[in-house]
């Protein structure tokens, strides 16, 4: 497809002027609850309530650059780190205290981007977590500065790392892009009994590329039409992690776990080390892996994780690099010597059972096209053709399970994600895409692919390779109402590659969940 180069505002950066390896690596402080709240659904329970601001601020991105401005949770970028145990559910308050004007180009050609409408408006979601869904962060449900909204988050899920992002309707691209993501990570007792490595020796690493300005300000490119600025993925060429460009970590020679998190905008990442030796993946993004996987590079979309397992004792004395195929992405300087490492790493994680394809009840053809239409309006992206204020087609029945085909007809890997739920990659076939779509035929030009060891376990978000049909089985439990799926590429996901689902449920089952809800089930807060 042919798109329009991105072009720059002011004068950017150059990727050589700065020198690697400089700061330190930043470690997110932990989020702290402010005290506790009675439970929405059972009074006379008490639960951990935190409040979190969205803020201005300028922060040092790098040695040699003056501070930049950013958008964070608490006055830090990425945000305050959440520890939150399986089970026992919490309170958030997300605070909007950000200033009235973006400081990033909004088009207002985009649904939901219109003119008139609060400039710096959010809405923050819980990525990967079963959250009811008027505590999910629906794009619509956005509020502006000087207004807040209460989540509830019942943490009724296995261990695994989430993330906390906005997701504001035509703008999120932006106010991520900006600064507004966090980590939130679930510890569980099965998870406790392997002994992993904890503490100081797990360490979450948010990973993001960005662009800056010779005057070492966020940059953000705009197309060459000035009325549509909106560019079809942001790509930069200066990686970040927790933070800072290019960071250093001092290590001690033993084992760590490495909970990554890939932030971008639109970016894939290609990981290896400098030195080429394998590592251990040992969780995908919802939870713990059968068995770790040895690896020598993993491929991560936007919104994956990976939970990994990296032995520095071999390395004692030496540096090693994290990589992303040629670019550089930080340092691990690992101590000589030898020390003591009690934790360990067990042969068998946790059981993954496969859901079984015969459990499906609905099998869904669902299209990923690319529509580009330069006079009329800027190319989009769709989900089966269709825009997000089309009428819901996705309603799957709570409790049940569907396998869900994408059909990629583009030339780029879409990572598609699904609100509320968990699934797994059945697999992935090269499809003949000019048969596709001049008469809608099926036809496939290769043999269908396992997903790859390292995937192989519960998913939040999967990558639709292009010209191929990825298969993923979801079973859909938890609550019933609206959440949405999308592209995660946050450029598409602005631009139409979004839409609302809705899990429904008969008048009986109905009753059942209502039951339930008032066990655990969320309600709005008042
Ligand atoms: Cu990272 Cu709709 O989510
Ligand atoms: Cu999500
Ligand atoms: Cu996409």
């Amino acid at each position: 497809m042919p798109k329009m180069p991105p072009v720059h505002t002011r004068p950017a950066l150059h990727p050589a002027s700065l020198a690697r390896y400089v700061d330190p690596l930043p470690i997110p402080p932990i989020a702290k609850p402010i005290g506790m709240r009675p439970h929405p659904h059972e009074p006379s329970k008490q639960v951990a309530f935190y409040r979190i601001a969205m803020r201005e601020f300028r922060s040092q991105l790098h040695r040699d650059l003056k501070p930049a401005r950013q958008w964070g949770f608490d006055g830090v970028v990425p945000g305050p780190t959440f520890i939150a145990k399986s089970g026992e559910p919490m309170l958030v308050e997300w605070v909007n205290a950000l200033p009235d004007k973006h400081f990033l180009p909004i088009d207002h050609r985009l649904h939901g981007a219109e003119k008139g409408l609060p400039e710096s408006r959010t809405v923050v979601h819980l990525h990967g977590a079963k959250t009811p869904p008027e505590s999910d962060g629906y794009p619509e449900s956005w509020y502006a500065p000087g207004k807040s909204a209460t989540a509830f988050y019942p943490n009724g899920q296995d261990a695994a790392m989430l993330w906390y992002h906005d997701h504001a309707m035509g703008i999120n691209r932006l106010n991520i892009f900006a600064g507004l993501a966090g980590s939130y990570i679930v510890h569980d007792e099965a998870e406790a009994a392997l002994n992993l490595p904890s503490d100081k020796y797990e360490i979450p690493l948010v990973i993001w590329d960005r662009m800056f300005d010779t005057d070492s300000q966020l940059l953000y490119p705009v197309s060459s039409n000035p009325d549509a600025p909106w560019i079809p993925e942001f790509f930069g060429d200066i990686m970040l992690v927790n933070g800072k460009i290019w960071p250093y970590l001092e290590v001690e020679p033993r084992k760590y776990r490495l909970r990554l998190l890939n932030a971008a905008n639109g970016r894939f990442f290609h990981f290896s080390f400098s030195d080429g030796r394998p590592f251990h993946q040992i969780g995908t993004d919802l939870g713990l892996l059968p068995a770790p996987v040895e690896v020598k590079s993993i491929v991560m979309a936007p919104a994956e994780r990976a939970d990994l397992i990296v032995d520095f004792s071999a390395r004692a004395g030496k540096t090693v690099n994290l990589m992303s195929e040629y670019f550089d992405i930080m340092q691990f300087r690992v101590a000589s010597g030898s020390v003591k490492d009690s934790a360990s790493m067990p042969s068998t994680l946790r059981a993954v059972p496969k859901t079984p394809e015969s459990e499906a009840v609905q099998k869904r053809m669902l299209s990923l096209i690319e529509w580009d239409n330069p006079v009329a309006e800027p190319m989009i992206m769709m989900l089966n053709g269709k825009r997000w204020m089309d009428p819901i087609t996705e309603k799957p029945r709570l409790n049940t399970t569907e396998i869900w085909n994408l059909i990629n007809v583009t030339d780029d890997a879409h990572p598609i994600h699904l609100h509320l739920v968990r699934f797994q990659i059945l697999d992935r076939r090269r499809i003949d895409r000019f048969a596709y779509m001049s008469h809608n035929k099926l036809r496939f030009t290769g043999e269908a692919s396992p997903p790859e060891p390292y995937e192989a376990g519960w998913k939040d978000t999967v990558r639709a390779n292009p010209g191929m049909m990825t298969r993923i089985i979801v079973r859909f439990e938890g609550y019933t109402g609206r959440y949405v799926w999308h592209c995660h590429i946050l450029e598409h996901e602005d631009n139409e590659m979004m839409r609302p689902y809705e899990v429904v449920a008969t008048a009986a089952e109905q009753v059942i969940q209502q039951t339930a809800a008032r066990l655990c089930r969320g309600r709005p807060i008042p």
